[in-house]
């Protein structure tokens, strides 16, 4: 699978928000990563239903919701009404994740898991067979602009393996403290999709900044 950037709009600017979107998508994004806080899973809140509504209209790309929601169960519909493409929920908080999972599917919409850099791999791998996405968490959510936490590397090997032993080829993604120096290292590992929040907002040209970590990747020796 070619390399995937999704830039996270957490940090980008809110007031231009239709040329934020023209820029990464003229700049090769892939995807948009969106991420919801509850202020429960994590102190801050994010983007109202309206907002997401409003940003689905200003942009082709694909859209992954991150949710960092407690009981997501009861909130997905909302996300998938407001348009997005994949939702994706934190195995820490869901009772059912066989059962959102199903129910992910049945709406239409594309299922990904999330975990915690100190959530073990265990119940990734029970499920991975049945989502597109499995997302590792490199800060504790919360907040762009974190240092990236080099141990999740080990786990995002693990699950390279189990994908390549178990003929598997969900998006393998990343988010937080993703810059030219640690995209190398978790595209060695097995991730195939980058998220990226403050090394592309932070930017002054977003399409030379999603280019220079294409090449940062690119031809890194696989070390899972
Ligand atoms: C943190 C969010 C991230 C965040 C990444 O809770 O899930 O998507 O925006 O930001 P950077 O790339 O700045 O670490
Ligand atoms: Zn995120």
């Amino acid at each position: 699978m070619p390399l995937r950037i999704h830039p996270s709009i957490l940090n980008a600017d809110h007031d231009n928000m239709q040329r934020e979107l023209d820029r990464v998508v003229e700049g090769g994004a892939d995807g948009i990563h969106l991420d919801i806080m509850d202020g429960k899973f994590v102190i801050p809140v994010t983007f109202d239903i309206h907002t997401i509504e409003r940003y689905v209209e200003m942009c082709d790309l694909p859209f992954d919701a991150h949710l960092m929601i407690v009981e997501p169960e009861k909130h997905v519909d909302k996300y998938i009404q407001a348009g997005a493409d994949l939702v994706n929920f934190h195995l820490e908080v869901a009772g059912d994740p066989e059962a959102l999972i199903e129910h992910l599917h049945a709406q239409g919409v594309e299922a990904g898991v999330t975990i915690n850099p100190d959530t073990p791999v265990d119940g990734v791998l029970e499920v991975a067979h049945l989502v597109e996405l499995v997302l590792f968490m490199s800060v504790y959510p919360g907040y762009g602009g974190q240092e990236f936490i080099k141990e999740v590397l080990d786990k995002v090997r693990t699950f390279k393996r189990y994908c390549m032993e178990n003929s598997l080829e969900p998006m393998i993604q990343i988010d937080g403290g993703i810059n030219l120096e640690t995209a190398p290292l978790v595209a060695a590992a097995g991730v195939n999709t980058l998220v990226a929040g403050t090394f592309i907002f932070r930017s002054s040209d977003y399409g030379a900044t999603i280019k220079s970590l294409r090449d940062a990747c690119e031809g890194v020796e696989p070390d899972w």
